[in-house]
């Protein structure tokens, strides 16, 4: 989701690509105690904290044992133009290929007993070919159960997404990735593939990350891997995106829950919309944002088995196919929970600002006080959390479909370098206790079931677009350290304390949460 745009211009992204406004003058910019106020205090019993990565951002290795070409790899690597910032490639990353005691080490050090990583599809299927004729890397398939058994060995439980954006590049060049319906049996092979192979290690898998970048992103605006653009190739991606899932789902649950027990879902992205005034037409016009941005896979998968009609009325069939009736039946209820990665919030006013329906046009804005972080887009509003939650339950029922939040975090820029890394990073624990604090409330305050919070990431890593430029992890990775040492910033102690504790202490606030001990040496 990472346009790469200067801080502190008027310009963040969004599913629409509409620019977000600084400075609105609405009154929601302004504190507000009652809504901002968090409290220490535990967490339901069996809450799980964990930490978040992705194959492509952190292995690195992308030539190695047989791997394949995925569509990161090649757009990553083409320089005329580049298309990450200074040019940088993932190819070696946090080189957590060849460094999975480092990683598990860490985790284990800071308490944490839960890991969503992913698998990289053309490590284990060089050419995306999972079926039974399909080539099979031995050596890809034997590093995941390396990592997994070590997994095991430290008491952490995995949480492992099949696609985090890194399609092996064969199927692009066949057939046009995620445009071409072929995807969706290609992605049913791969999900049968690992199913049985990994099944009886890994209990909660996640299908796909964040569809809605990989579409709008990748095959809508071209910014990202595989850089298509137009809306044939952005909604057709959307589509196979929504039936992938299902199809993947369905495979699960006939094939292999009986036998394995596990839990599968899928990770959705959105903002929080929040409408700038109590006109109707700004709440119309945040409605028609979470449905553009959540609605569009929620909705199959969780409320109706069909699109948003808001999505629908706007998008026309030769853009996006309509669902069947049969596959309507097939989407609903393909889910044993709700995945959702929230970041920020916008406000949203309806287009002429007149109260009228402007229909498909609508302008986001953000307040210029919200503390930005190190990425253009991301704005810290602790309170938005608390509501997209809130919005989740009631819109999709979050006793049925427990939340698990798959990511939540902030990012720094040019915040220290490898010789002086900035360890200290107070800000940061702020945003995560802020954002912590709401979800709190939420669970307390609104009954909203959430059972999962990840926090993004385990390490600094390759962050797409910009490349190693914009730093998210708990840990400093030394990305010009051949070894790619990481070390423990202040928030990875604070994170691994509120796990150990299960508890959140509010700064300031010693004698609410337990004491945690951690060995860091
Ligand atoms: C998410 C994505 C991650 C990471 C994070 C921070 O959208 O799933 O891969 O990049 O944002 O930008």
């Amino acid at each position: 989701m990472k346009l790469f745009v200067p801080i502190g211009t008027a310009v963040a992204w969004h599913s629409t690509y509409q620019d977000v406004e600084l400075g609105s003058e609405s009154a929601k910019c302004q504190p507000d105690p009652d809504r901002d106020s968090i409290t220490s205090g535990e967490f339901p019993k069996g809450f799980k904290w964990s930490f978040a990565t992705a194959a492509y951002q952190i292995e690195g290795a992308y030539d190695k044992d047989g791997k394949g070409q995925n569509i990161w790899d090649k757009f990553s690597n083409e320089n005329n133009p580049c298309h990450v910032e200074d040019c940088q490639n993932g190819n070696d990353a946090c080189k957590s290929y060849m460094n999975m005691d480092r990683d598990v080490g860490n985790m284990a050090k800071l308490g944490i007993e839960n890991y969503r990583f992913s698998f990289s599809w053309a490590r284990l299927c060089p050419k995306g070919k999972c079926g039974v004729t399909g080539e099979h890397s031995a050596a890809g398939i034997k590093h995941y159960h390396d990592f997994l058994d070590k997994l095991q060995a430290a008491n952490i439980e995995p949480f492992v997404t099949l696609y985090h954006w890194d399609l092996p590049q064969a199927l692009q060049d066949e057939y046009g990735g995620w445009a071409n319906e072929t995807v969706v049996d290609d992605f049913g092979d791969y999900a049968r593939f690992v199913f049985q192979e990994y099944g009886d290690k890994v209990k909660n898998w996640i299908t796909l990350n964040e569809s809605e970048v990989v579409c709008d992103l990748g095959y809508g605006a071209g910014f990202f891997a595989p850089g298509l653009t137009g809306w044939g190739p952005q909604f057709h991606c959307r589509h196979h995106t929504v039936l992938a899932h299902v199809k993947a789902y369905h495979i699960y649950d006939s094939e292999f829950r009986a036998r394995q027990g596990g839990r599968i879902g899928i990770t959705m992205n959105t903002n929080w919309y929040e409408p700038n005034s109590d006109l109707q037409a700004d709440k119309d016009a945040s409605q028609r944002w979470m449905d553009d941005q959540l609605g569009f896979w929620a909705d199959p998968i969780y409320r109706t088995g069909d699109y948003p009609p808001s999505v629908l009325a706007r998008i026309p069939d030769w853009a996006l196919p309509r669902m069947t009736d049969e596959q309507k039946k097939l989407n609903l209820g393909t889910a044993d929970f709700f995945g959702l990665n929230h970041y920020t919030t916008s406000l949203v006013k309806d287009c002429d600002n007149n109260g009228n329906n402007c229909g498909s046009s609508w302008t986001g804005l953000g307040c210029s006080e919200w503390p930005q972080a190190g990425s253009g887009w991301l704005f810290s509003v602790p309170w938005g959390f608390r509501r997209i939650l809130s919005y989740i339950d009631q819109t999709y029922d979050s006793n049925k479909y427990p939340i698990f939040v798959t990511e939540n975090g902030i990012s720094s820029r040019g915040n220290g370098t490898d010789l002086n890394p900035e360890l200290d990073d107070a800000w940061r624990i702020h945003h995560y206790t802020n954002y912590i604090g709401q979800m709190k409330r939420a669970i307390e305050e609104d009954k909203v079931n959430v059972q999962v919070y990840t926090a993004w990431s385990l390490m600094d890593n390759f962050e797409w677009t910009t490349g190693y430029h914009e730093r998210f992890g708990l840990m400093w990775t030394n990305f010009t350290s051949d070894e790619r040492h990481t070390y423990f910033k202040d928030s990875a102690r604070f994170f691994g304390r509120t796990a150990m504790t299960n508890c959140l202490s509010v700064e300031g606030d010693t004698s609410t949460c337990p004491k945690a001990f951690l060995n860091l040496e």
